[in-house]
């Protein structure tokens, strides 16, 4: 899902908010509720002031009553009044006897307390006879709500900041739980641990967090080859210039010594031009790392492009029969010429160097959904099956007895390659958007026929305009 992280945090924010309030609201609901009411004791200390002044009443008469309820408001710091109400009715009118029996002048002693009204009410309790009634205000000492405040603070500061930490904490959680991956992630890759990645542990977030991990370890992964790949370059550079360099060295001693003058002379032009041509590869073979170009892309007639080359190379090798076996009179694929000309030239040259004498090296080019397929096939002795991928890597070749080799050369007159033909051919390729492989070729006594490298490239839409032309 999109935005996956802004709806978590959307929902957890509202409905932690809504929860607040709910939660407030009950909470404080429920604890102002319980505290409206005057508590058991007191209620049944007013209710027997109430007994005793009736019994006082009774038994003793008015003056004694006056001077108890005098001593009574004293002691609590309150009014007391005995009183017994006669309802007057005007303009004809009655009560309902349910009015009547249920006529209060003060609060009964169950009904809930007001907390916030200032003044304290006046409680009414009824003499057995039904109509006197001793009214008292309620004694400040009774007063249900004394820690009203403590409790309006808790509630409105003291937990809402509690659910607020909470709300805020799971978010922390969850926002810094890839953050600190990625952080610890970013801390080894740059004390240079290539290996570092911040995706190491999945889990299920799968959020924009978790998408820029993602990136990240994409880009640490990217990093990581680009450096190893550069340092590996360099590293075999420096060891493949070391032969030539020698062998320099050697001529210009000669040279010096006035020894075999023209030979020597001769193999400083080889050597140089070699390294000339090796370096040059080199620097595009880490141009093509480094940069990984997208190449400005172009309809390019293939068969066109590859009678020119066969061409070329046939003057190049005229011991060897290049045969061109096409579909189509023209196939237009969607490419650069210069970067596809070299891999092609660089696959067709491979072919020739590794194929005997007067054995002919085919080139066939088909198409086959949507894709253009070039297969370049030679008669020579292929490739070790475990090293077929292996020939795309920079300065990798085999040597006659199938073994994998970075050693330097003996000096030789026939000049040999350095293992970049392929590495580059693949990096050209890949920047077209199209595949490069080889397999090799096998008869029926399952011995190797020969080597095909099958480079398949995207058609151009002009294919179809020259077919309807
Ligand atoms: N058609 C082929 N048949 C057999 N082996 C091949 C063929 N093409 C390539 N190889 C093997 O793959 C290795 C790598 O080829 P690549 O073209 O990269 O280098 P190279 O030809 O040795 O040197 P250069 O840098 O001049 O191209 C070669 O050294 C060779 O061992
Ligand atoms: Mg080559």
């Amino acid at each position: 899902m999109k935005k996956r992280l802004l709806w978590k945090l959307l929902g957890v924010i509202s409905i932690g908010t809504v929860a607040l309030f709910w939660l407030i609201d009950l909470v404080a609901s429920h604890t102002e509720d319980s505290m409206s009411y005057i508590d058991q004791t007191y209620r049944t200390e007013l209710r027997s002031y109430a007994k005793e002044a009736e019994r006082i009443m009774t038994t003793k008469g008015d003056a004694a009553l006056a001077v108890w309820i005098k001593n009574l408001e004293q002691k609590e710091n309150t009014w007391i009044a005995i009183t017994r109400p006669a309802l007057e009715t005007l303009a004809d009118t009655d009560f309902s006897d349910r009015y009547k029996s249920e006529f209060t002048l003060g609060r009964s002693l169950d009904w809930k307390i007001h907390l916030y009204f200032r003044e304290n009410p006046t409680m009414d309790i009824l003499f057995s006879d039904g109509k006197t009634h001793f009214l008292i205000q309620l004694p400040q000492r009774m007063r249900p709500g004394s820690n009203l405040l403590i409790i309006d603070l808790l509630l409105q500061i003291a937990l809402p900041c509690l659910i607020l930490c909470l709300i805020t904490f799971v978010l922390y959680r969850q926002v810094m739980r890839p953050l600190r991956r990625l952080e610890h992630a970013t801390q080894a890759f740059s004390e240079g641990d290539f290996n570092a990645r911040a995706g190491n542990t999945p889990d299920k977030q799968n959020d924009e967090l978790t998408h820029l991990t993602a990136i990240f370890d994409a880009m640490a992964g990217r990093i990581s080859t680009l450096i190893v790949d550069q340092r590996q370059l360099l590293a075999d550079l420096s060891h493949e210039l070391r032969t030539p360099l020698t062998r320099l060295n050697i001529a210009v001693d000669c040279v010096e010594q006035d020894l075999d003058k023209q030979q020597a002379l001769a193999r400083l032009r080889y050597e140089s031009s070699n390294m000339q041509e090796l370096i040059d590869d080199a620097l595009t073979l880490a141009w093509f790392n480094t940069e990984s170009p997208k190449l400005a892309l172009e309809p390019l007639d293939i068969v066109d492009l590859l009678q020119i080359i066969i061409e070329d190379a046939h003057f190049e090798h005229p011991e060897h029969p290049l045969q061109l076996e096409i579909a189509k009179p023209s196939i237009f694929v969607q490419s650069a010429q210069q970067a596809l000309a070299a891999a092609l030239e660089n696959t067709i040259r491979n072919a020739l160097a590794h194929t005997s004498t007067k054995q002919a090296v085919k080139v066939r080019v088909s198409t086959l959904d949507n894709r253009a397929c070039i297969y370049v096939d030679d008669q020579g002795p292929g490739v070790p099956e475990e090293y077929l991928e292996d020939i795309f890597k920079p300065f990798f070749r085999i040597q006659k007895q199938d073994k994998r080799t970075r050693e330097s050369r003996a000096i030789s007159s026939k000049k040999s390659g350095y293992g970049l033909g392929l590495a580059l051919a693949k990096r050209q390729i890949l920047a077209l958007d199209g595949t490069i492989k080889a397999f090799n070729r096998y008869n029926d006594q399952n011995t190797i026929q020969g080597l095909t490298l099958l480079i398949s490239l995207p058609l151009s839409h002009d294919n179809a305009h020259s077919t309807a032309e």
